[in-house]
């Protein structure tokens, strides 16, 4: 695996070795640092008065989560969340009217024990392309404060080439969205929701666990296979994640090679472009859809 750190390659080259497996660390970037800025206010009130690096001692797990809860999406549809992801991939060297994103994430990873599960889910070792994502997703991720090996997240690189038995037969995103949107309205508060994992015993080491600074990013390939790493820090880990797609790779069907993914439907739909926040040509998304896309629709 290579490491790229403040590469100069251009977009088309840096998708190529990402592709490739190839991880490129990026150095924190003005619409990064606001978009952190912006992720750390949110964070900060909503939690007030207890300081967000003490909630696991000063909060229980179930006033956290219902927090966590309100946070997450109110943040994903802030305006001001994809105006600084614009920014980003344009000071990041991508063309905004070729590439697509789709809405940041704020995760967390909480010391010890403390909400493991539903809204802060630590996520087990998977591809995102388990998750109907396509062969040519990037994932960025970037810490919202500082994090250390003892609360970051992990790529095990050896897997890239290497298949995994698991279970993404059993995953359909828009079966997932269906099932999510019912829940939501049930107010179920633990996730429930069957996942794609690994059905072998998985060798995590070695693994490459990434350390940047806060409004730094790094890109890596929707099919290395990555996870959560245990919390031993003794302080939470937030940070965002979003994906992009380039439109020529959509249309060429380029990217990572696929070795062990079965899963059916598409993210695709979900990516909006850099220049104007529209979805991708329909023939575009058309080309990664099977059909499963009409058997669950919201009723
Ligand atoms: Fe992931």
């Amino acid at each position: 695996m290579n490491i790229y750190v403040d590469s100069m390659l251009t977009d088309e080259a840096r998708r190529a070795e990402l592709y490739r497996g190839s991880i490129f660390v990026l150095p924190p970037s003005s619409s990064a640092l606001k978009l952190c800025q912006l992720a750390r206010e949110m964070i900060k009130d909503a939690f007030c008065p207890v300081d967000p690096m003490k909630l696991h001692q000063q909060m229980p797990a179930k006033r956290c989560a219902e927090i966590l809860a309100e946070l997450k999406p109110r943040f994903i549809h802030h305006a001001l969340s994809k105006r600084y992801i614009q920014g980003m991939l344009a000071e990041a060297g991508c063309d905004l009217s070729q590439t697509y994103f789709d809405v940041p994430r704020i995760r967390t990873a909480f010391p010890g024990d403390y909400l493991k599960s539903g809204i802060a889910y630590a996520f087990h070792p998977h591809r995102d392309t388990w998750y109907s994502a396509p062969f040519c997703q990037i994932n960025w991720w970037i810490p919202i404060y500082e994090v250390s090996t003892e609360n970051c997240m992990a790529i095990h690189p050896h897997y890239f080439d290497r298949p995994i038995k698991n279970g993404s037969r059993d995953y359909n995103y828009h079966k997932w969205n269906l099932e999510s949107r019912q829940k939501a309205a049930q107010h179920v508060k633990s996730d429930a929701r069957i996942q794609p994992k690994p059905e072998e015993p998985v060798k995590l080491d070695p693994e490459v666990r990434l350390v940047c600074s806060v409004g730094a990013a790094y890109l890596f390939s929707a099919a290395n296979l990555h996870s959560t790493v245990p919390n031993t820090s003794g302080v939470p880990r937030y940070s965002i994640d979003f994906r992009t797609v380039h439109v020529a790779d959509v249309l060429n069907r380029a990217g990572a090679p696929n070795v062990d993914s079965e899963c059916t439907g598409t993210t695709m739909s979900d990516f909006i472009r850099g220049a104007d926040f529209s979805h991708l040509p329909a023939e575009a998304i058309a080309l990664y859809q099977d059909g499963t896309e009409q058997l669950y629709v919201k009723a």
